[in-house]
C-alpha cells in the first residue's frame, strides 16, 4: 500500500512539474499569418539559457496564455515581442531568417 501511495505522490508531483514548466517542453503554434504558422519550441527557448521572466513580464508577454499579445511584425522590426531578442544580437534576426519561423505546409 505504501508504495503505491508513493507512486501516486510521485507522479502527481512529476505532472505538475511538467505543467509548471509550460512551454518549456511545449510548442505554441501562432498560425495567423499569410507567411505560414510560426512554432514556438520552448525547449529551445529554455535551453538557450532563458528564464521565464525573459519574455514573461510587463514589456513582453504578461500573461502565460497564448493569444493575449497580438504579435506583428512591425512589433518584431521595431525589438519588442520576439524582436527583443531576434535582432541578430542575442538571437536570429528576423529581417533575414523568415523561414526559420514561418513554416509554410
Ligand atoms: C522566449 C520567450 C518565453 C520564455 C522564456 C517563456 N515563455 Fe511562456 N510563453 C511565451 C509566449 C510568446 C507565449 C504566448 C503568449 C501569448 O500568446 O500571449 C507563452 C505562453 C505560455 C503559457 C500558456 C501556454 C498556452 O497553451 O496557452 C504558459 C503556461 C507559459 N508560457 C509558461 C511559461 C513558463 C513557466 C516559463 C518558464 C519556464 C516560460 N513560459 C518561458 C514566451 C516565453
Ligand atoms: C528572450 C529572448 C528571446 C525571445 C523573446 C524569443 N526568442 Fe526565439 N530564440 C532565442 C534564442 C536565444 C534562440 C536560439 C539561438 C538562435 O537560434 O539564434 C531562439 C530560437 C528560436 C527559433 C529557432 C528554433 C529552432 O528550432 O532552431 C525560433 C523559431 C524562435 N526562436 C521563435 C521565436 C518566436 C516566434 C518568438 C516570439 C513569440 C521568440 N522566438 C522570442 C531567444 C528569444
Ligand atoms: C522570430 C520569428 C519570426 C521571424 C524570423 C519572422 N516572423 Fe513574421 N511573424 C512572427 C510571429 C510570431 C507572427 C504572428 C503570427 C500569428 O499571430 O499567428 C508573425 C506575423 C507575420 C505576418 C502577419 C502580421 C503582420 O505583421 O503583417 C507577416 C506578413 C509576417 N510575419 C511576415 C514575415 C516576413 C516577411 C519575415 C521575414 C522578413 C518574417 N515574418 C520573419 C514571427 C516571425
Amino acid at each position: 500500500m505504501r508504495k503505491v501511495i508513493c507512486l501516486i505522490v510521485a507522479t502527481l508531483f512529476i505532472s505538475s512539474v511538467a505543467a509548471l514548466a509550460v512551454p518549456a517542453n511545449k510548442t505554441l503554434e501562432f498560425d495567423k499569418s499569410p507567411m505560414g504558422a510560426v512554432q514556438f519550441d520552448g525547449t529551445v527557448h529554455k535551453n538557450a539559457g532563458l528564464k521565464c521572466k525573459d519574455c514573461h513580464n510587463s514589456e513582453m508577454f504578461p500573461k502565460m496564455k497564448q493569444g493575449t499579445v497580438k504579435i506583428t511584425m512591425d512589433e518584431i522590426y521595431a525589438r519588442k515581442l520576439c524582436g527583443v531578442c531576434h535582432n541578430g544580437q542575442r538571437a536570429f534576426s528576423a529581417k533575414d531568417n523568415c523561414a526559420r519561423c514561418h513554416v509554410k505546409k
